[in-house]
C-alpha cells in the first residue's frame, strides 16, 4: 500500500550522510533523540555513553559553546545556562545547604544581591555583604559556617578592582571558595580561575555575546568542584536554548577583537571627559587616578574593560539634558554591546536600593555609565563633545 501523506508528515527523513563536516556548526532544535534500544537510553542518561536524549539534560550547540568558554578560561569545565542569573543560582545550589553563610561584594549587581539576599536567606543561608575592596571587612566578616565569598572582577557601576588573588588566599585560608562573577571583563580580559578563584559566572548576555541579541550565563569550574553542577541544571531547569548558544558562540567568535576595540576607545572616552567642565569625576580604572588602577593594571595587563562612569556636575537636571541631547548613544540599561550605549544608575540598575543607600555605594544621581562601543574612537568623542561640554 502507498504510504500516505498523513503518515509521511509526522516522520521527516534522516537527515542526509556526509563525509565532510560543516565550518559553521548547525543548530540543533530536537527537543528529544531518537535511541536504538532501553540499553542505550540508558547509557547515555546515565552519562556512561557519550550523545543526547533529551534537551534539558543537555544538547550540542550548550555543549559547543560550553566547551568554547572553557576553553577562553583555560578551566577544567564549563556549562551553560538559560541566563547569567541561572548561572550564578546553579552554583549556589550546588554549593550550599541550609545554615551555610556567604560573604558578598555589597556592590554586586543589584539582582544578584536580591538572590542572596531575599532568595537565599528563606533557604536558610545567610548572607553579610561587605566592601570587598577592603580585605579586612571581608576577612571580619567570614564565620565558620563560610563557605563562599563572591566577588565581581569589576564592580558596577564605580568599577572597582578587588584583588582577586589576595581574597582567594583569605577564601581559602577559612576553608571557603571564591565565586567571581567576570561579566564587566569577560576571559579576553581577566581569568579569576588563574588568580585562585574556584568558581567563575559569566553572563554571557553582555561582552562574551556582545550583538544584544540572546540571554544566557556560563559556569566555569574545576573538575573537583563540579559534581552536582549538571544535575542542578537539569534538575532546577536552568537550562540555555540552543538557538541563542548557536548566537553566543558566533558572538564569542570575536570577543578579543571586539574587546581590543572597545577597550582603547574606552580608554580614549575616559581621558577625553576628564578634561570636560561639566564633568565632576571620571571612574575608569586604566586611569591613573582610580583608587584600583595598580590592581587592575596587575590583574588585566593593559587592557581595563568597556565601561566608563562619569557624574555631571548638574546632577539629575544635567543627566535628563544629556540624555534629550545624545541622541546617537542610546540610553539602554544593559551592557557589552557593539554599540556605545549609555545607562543611568541611579534609576535603572541601582533604583531598588534607598538614595541613602546609593549615596553609602557613590551613586550619586548625576552618575553615568557608559558601555563603550567598537565605533571609531572619533565617533564617540564627536558624540560625546556635542552634549558634554
Ligand atoms: C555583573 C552582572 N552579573 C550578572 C548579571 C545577570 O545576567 P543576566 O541578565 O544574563 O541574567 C548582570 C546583568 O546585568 C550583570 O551586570
Amino acid at each position: 500500500m502507498k504510504p500516505k501523506p498523513d503518515d509521511i508528515c509526522p516522520h521527516p527523513p534522516e537527515p542526509p550522510v556526509s563525509a565532510t563536516q560543516p565550518i559553521a556548526p548547525p543548530i540543533a532544535l530536537s527537543s528529544v533523540y531518537r535511541c536504538a534500544d532501553p540499553r542505550e537510553a540508558d547509557a547515555l542518561l546515565a552519562g556512561s555513553a557519550a550523545g543526547y536524549v533529551y534537551r534539558r539534560d543537555g544538547h550540542p550547540n550548550a555543549d559547543t559553546l560550553a566547551e568554547q568558554c572553557r576553553r577562553l578560561h583555560g578551566a577544567e569545565r564549563a556549562a551553560v545556562c538559560g541566563s547569567g542569573m541561572a548561572a550564578l543560582a546553579a552554583v549556589l545550589l550546588a554549593e550550599l545547604r541550609p545554615g551555610d553563610h556567604i560573604v558578598a561584594a555589597i556592590q554586586l549587581y543589584g539582582r544578584s544581591r536580591v538572590l542572596l539576599e531575599q532568595e537565599c536567606t528563606r533557604l536558610g543561608i545567610a548572607v553579610t555583604s561587605v566592601d570587598i575592596t577592603n580585605d579586612q571587612a571581608v576577612t571580619a566578616a567570614l564565620r565558620p559556617e563560610t563557605e563562599l565569598v563572591i566577588a565581581e572582577t569589576i564592580t558596577n557601576p564605580l568599577l572597582r578592582v578587588p584583588n582577586l588573588a589576595r581574597l582567594a588566599e583569605i577564601a581559602h585560608a577559612h576553608g571557603a571558595r571564591l565565586l567571581v562573577d567576570n561579566t564587566f571583563a569577560s576571559p579576553a580580559i581577566c581569568r579569576p580561575l588563574e588568580l585562585g578563584a574556584d568558581w567563575v559566572v559569566e553572563s554571557l548576555t553582555k561582552i562574551m555575546n556582545g550583538h544584544s541579541d540572546v540571554v544566557l550565563g556560563a559556569i566555569i569550574g574545576s573538575a573537583a568542584n563540579w559534581e552536582r553542577v549538571p544535575g542542578v541544571i537539569t534538575t532546577w531547569g536552568l537550562v540555555a536554548a540552543p538557538f541563542d548558544c548557536w548566537l553566543a558562540a558566533r558572538g564569542l567568535a570575536t570577543l578579543a577583537l571586539r574587546i581590543q576595540r572597545a577597550a582603547a576607545n574606552a580608554q580614549s572616552v575616559a581621558d577625553f571627559l576628564v578634561c570636560r567642565r561639566a564633568v565632576r569625576e571620571v571612574v575608569y580604572p586604566g586611569l591613573a587616578t582610580h583608587p584600583d588602577h595598580a590592581v587592575a593594571r596587575q590583574q588585566f595587563g593593559d587592557q581595563f574593560g568597556a565601561m566608563v562612569g562619569f557624574s555631571l556636575v548638574g546632577g539629575l537636571p544635567a543627566v535628563e539634558q544629556f540624555m534629550k541631547a545624545a541622541a546617537e548613544i542610546p540610553f539602554a540599561p544593559s551592557l557589552g554591546e557593539l554599540a556605545t550605549t549609555v545607562s543611568h544608575p541611579a534609576s535603572t540598575s541601582h533604583r531598588g536600593l534607598s538614595p541613602a543607600a546609593r549615596a553609602q555605594l557613590g551613586i550619586d544621581d548625576g552618575l553615568l555609565r557608559l558601555s563603550v562601543g567598537i565605533e571609531s574612537s572619533e565617533w564617540i568623542q564627536r558624540a560625546l563633545a556635542a552634549v558634554v561640554s
